[in-house]
């Protein structure tokens, strides 16, 4: 079986942004299996227009969308919702997202980014996508990190196992047979 091809998806453009550093966590840990293949996909890279007019940055951005097999969104919580980057970036594309598997890992102050997991599951859904049971939240982000980029949080290694777990048996799943969305 070819790795299935799993974009890591940065959702916050902030300037100072700890985006970059939860992903990184994601990524080392997803990179340690043999089942998968990581790719990054920094919102940051793409300048994506809220207009949504076509051009060249969005069709980049469709493309890396279309040829991945599998998501994980790393997403901040701004003011209880998803940021609006990411919320463009959804927006930007429509069947290349289709009938693929996204897991969140979330972030933010007190409440760990739940809110944005939760909206984002409902955008999702509409996109013809599926969103996985299991989810990382990563409260009191900025003193979560030490200063290589590791994290002392059992728990948090274990949903994001358990998270990556389904992403693989959906993307399994969807290469057995056409989805008829
Ligand atoms: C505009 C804004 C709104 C925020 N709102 C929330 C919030 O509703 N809940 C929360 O837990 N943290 C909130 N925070 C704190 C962020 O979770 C924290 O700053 C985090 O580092 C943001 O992610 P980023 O650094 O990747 O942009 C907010 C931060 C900003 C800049």
């Amino acid at each position: 079986m070819q790795p299935i091809q799993l974009a890591i998806v940065v959702g916050s453009v902030r300037a100072g942004r700890v985006g970059p550093t939860v992903a990184a966590w994601v990524r080392r840990i997803a990179a340690e299996r043999s089942t998968v293949e990581v790719v990054d996909v920094d919102l940051a890279d793409f300048e994506l227009p809220n207009s949504l007019v076509p051009c060249e940055n969005s069709e980049r951005f469709t493309r890396t969308i279309g040829a991945a097999d599998a998501f994980v969104v790393v997403t901040p919580e701004y003011n209880h919702g998803v940021p609006g980057a990411l919320k463009t970036a959804l927006d930007t594309v429509k069947y290349e997202w289709r009938g693929k598997p996204v897991g969140f890992v979330s972030y933010g102050g007190l409440g760990g980014g739940i809110r944005a997991t939760e909206q984002l599951r409902q955008i999702t859904a509409e996109l013809h996508m599926v969103s996985v049971r299991d989810a990382v939240s990563l409260h009191r982000i900025r003193k979560r990190f030490d200063s290589e980029g590791g994290i002392d949080d059992p728990a948090a290694v274990d949903a994001l196992g358990r998270l990556l777990d389904q992403i693989e048996w959906w993307a399994g799943a969807r290469r057995r047979t056409d989805y008829p969305g």
